[in-house]
């Protein structure tokens, strides 16, 4: 089997909290927000990540972009263990790996025009770079995106949400990326606007190669877009699987609590839903 592009070897992730009420000298309890979590990502593949809120996902997407620091575990980029790597190559490495945001508005900085905010990554990616390039570039990618060349000058609370994800995709797109890490990327915007920038990524994705780990508490989004799904709860794997199997045909309790809560706006995902509730009833209820 040909080496994956990212595999994650039984990470984990620790935070300290003061326990309230506790004497100031007493031990802070450890909470592990990632516990023992290993998958392999192949090239242009897009790995769904759920689970109810706390569960560690975001955590997770900060720990394989070594945001976060690892308690332990390693991850392998290419089959090299990042955490080897000199701050160099980490750095060009960073531009390989980008995020996309929950929060479009806030994830962009307010005092730079659109044009700034998409060519900062191409510092590093092309510490040469001509001015004329990289502005065309950034035209290109805004046109790209479903903008247009002439929106560069524009400030942040010059767009909708929508827009502004737009320009945060745009963003990270301008280093080539071979990984975007999307943290809720279509949480915060309304239905309609939400389609529009899924099928994007699955545009984009499609065209440059890129894969994907998605984070979304919209099943039917990332039914849609994941060929596997991830689903953690306390930090763990509870389990991973195709799309299909996971969202049809959950072997967990919890993945079929998770489903059972959510309405589907997809037929075959709603049926196998309103099958699991009426099972979780009967269950409940003997
Ligand atoms: N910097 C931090 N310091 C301490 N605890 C943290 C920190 N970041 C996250 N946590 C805790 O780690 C756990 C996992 O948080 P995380 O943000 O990864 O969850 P999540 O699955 O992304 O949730 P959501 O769906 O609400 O975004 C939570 O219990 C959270 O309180
Ligand atoms: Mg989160």
């Amino acid at each position: 089997m040909s080496t994956p592009l990212l595999e994650l070897r039984d990470i984990e992730v620790r935070f300290r909290h003061s326990v309230a009420g506790a004497a100031p000298w007493a031990p802070a309890a450890v909470l592990k927000a990632v516990d023992g979590i290993s998958l392999q990502l192949g090239a242009g593949e897009t790995l769904g990540i759920v689970g109810e809120s706390g569960s560690g996902k975001s955590t997770l997407l900060r720990a394989v972009t070594r945001m976060q620091p690892l308690h332990s575990g390693q991850v392998f980029w290419q089959g090299r263990d990042i955490h080897l790597l000199s701050p160099r190559d980490m750095q060009k490495l960073r531009a390989k790996m980008q995020m996309v945001f929950q929060d479009p508005l806030a994830s962009l900085n307010p005092r730079l025009t659109a044009g700034q905010i998409i060519a900062e990554p191409a510092r590093t990616h092309w510490p040469r770079g001509r001015r004329g390039d990289i502005r065309r570039k950034v035209a290109e990618l805004l046109e790209r995106v479903g903008l247009s060349a002439t929106m560069i000058n524009r400030y942040p609370h010059e767009f909708s949400g929508g827009q502004c994800q737009r320009i945060g995709i745009a963003r990270a797109l301008i280093s080539e990326p071979d990984l975007l890490l999307c943290d809720e990327p279509v949480s915060a915007l309304d239905v309609s606007v939400q389609a529009q920038v899924v099928n994007l990524l699955m545009d984009l994705q499609k065209e440059r190669g890129i894969a994907m780990l998605f984070v979304a508490h919209d099943l039917a989004v990332v039914r849609h877009i994941s060929q596997r799904i991830l689903v953690m709860n306390h930090g763990k794997m509870v389990e991973c699987g195709s799309s299909a199997q996971v969202i049809d045909t959950p072997q967990h309790a919890y993945t079929k609590e998770l489903i059972a809560s959510v309405p589907i706006p997809d037929p075959v995902a709603e049926k196998a839903r309103l099958a699991a509730h009426r099972k979780l009833a009967a269950h409940n209820a003997a």
